[in-house]
């Protein structure tokens, strides 16, 4: 029987808890008896920061690097407002995406039928949405050099990031757009700032040759300024399949593209490196798009789909399990057309909790199964 090592990082806030949560998922499908998943635990964030004064620890580098796929679930916290820059608990997970090299990362916005109705959005504006938000995570302005705040001479202090990217990187995320776009609607949207960075520029040129250079031509690219691109996510989010974007815009499209369907607590994402040349076999890790939502940390309220989700994804993407993810996904959106529904999505009345939802996903996959 195959065998799969994950490493669970649960991290911060409410991320243990809904690691517990995709943990019970993991385990019903190490159940049904083909595939054996073995999951082994580490800290990661301020969890870690407070064992060991890291907010990632070498030996947990080591066992990330060696997993089959990791799942991480949330990091930080005003626990660990005043801890030094390099040890806040946001930088073990930048560590381990650039690192492991994880540049391409997917975030799939989904309007799940019986939530049309809790998003911000009108129903006709978001039912239905299936879109998929493409970022590129080890570049741009998050990693850049030089980073600093340096103090001038007349005591002033004066802060830089520095947005870079170059070719190769631009162009191996492009491939990656457009290698999704033909398994899905076959649309490609490039957003950046060309009017105002050189970066935007560089962007918009490689994206353009890789499509009429590498024979992407059943693919459909447009280009759009990431403002602009904000501005119709919001006004019409279904005239987009696959957006391709970096790391800062990437970051914050994906926010609002999230908020479309209804809660932050839906969303996963794949954060995925290039696959190795022997085995096939590509890094990477999974992770719910939330944070740790420390104001909820701890009650059994927090949403545990985005988490399942996420290793919905990790099925789809690191063990070409594309028939156990489709039941995955229809087991949540069955448990969700029950009417159960976590505090992030409940419309008044009493929420389920986080227990509550995975029994119901749960319930749903035993009849799926059946
Ligand atoms: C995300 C988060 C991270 C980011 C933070 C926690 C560093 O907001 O994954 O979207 O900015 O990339
Ligand atoms: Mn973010």
């Amino acid at each position: 029987m195959a065998s799969h090592s994950l490493l669970l990082l649960p991290g911060d806030g409410i991320g243990p808890e809904v690691s517990d949560a995709a943990e019970r998922i993991v385990d019903w499908f190490t159940r049904q008896g083909s595939v054996a998943f073995e999951i082994e635990r580490d800290l990661i964030g301020g969890a870690a920061y407070d064992a060991h004064g890291q907010s990632i620890a070498e030996s947990t580098m080591g066992l990330a690097t060696s997993a089959d796929a990791i799942l991480f679930g949330a990091v930080g916290g005003p626990k660990w407002d005043g801890v030094p820059y390099d040890q806040r608990p946001e930088a073990g997970l930048l560590r381990l995406r650039k690192d492991l090299d994880l540049f391409a990362n997917l975030r799939p916005a989904i309007c799940y039928p019986a939530l049309a109705g809790a998003s911000s959005l009108k129903q006709e504006a978001i039912e239905g949405l299936d879109i998929l938000i493409l970022r590129e995570l080890t570049g741009g302005v998050y990693f850049g050099e030089p980073k600093e705040i340096v103090t001038l001479e007349n005591g002033d202090k004066r802060a830089v990031d520095t947005q870079v990217y170059t070719t190769p990187e631009i162009a191996r995320l492009a491939r990656v757009g457009f290698e999704l776009a033909r398994t899905r609607s076959g649309k490609v949207t490039s957003m950046e700032k060309r009017n105002v960075m050189r970066s935007g520029v560089l962007w918009n040129e490689v994206v353009t040759k890789v499509h009429a250079e590498e024979g992407y031509g059943d693919v459909t690219l447009e280009h759009m300024l990431a403002d602009a691109g904000g501005m119709q996510l919001v006004r019409w989010p279904k005239q987009f399949d696959v957006i391709v974007t970096d790391n800062l815009f990437g970051d914050m499209l994906s926010d609002v593209a999230a908020m479309l369907t209804g809660s932050l607590g839906m969303l996963p994402s794949a954060s995925l490196g290039a696959p190795d040349e022997a085995s096939g076999m590509r890094k990477a890790m999974y992770e719910p798009v939330h944070g740790s939502a420390p104001d909820i940390a701890g009650t059994g309220a927090a949403n545990p789909l985005a988490m399942i989700a996420s290793f919905g994804m990790c099925l789809r993407y690191s063990f070409d399990m594309g028939q156990e993810a489709d039941m995955l996904d229809a087991a949540m959106a069955n448990a969700l057309a029950t009417g159960v529904r976590t505090a992030d999505i409940a419309d008044g009345g009493n929420a389920a909790g986080t227990g509550d939802m995975v029994d119901a996903v749960i319930a749903e996959l035993e009849k799926l199964a059946a």
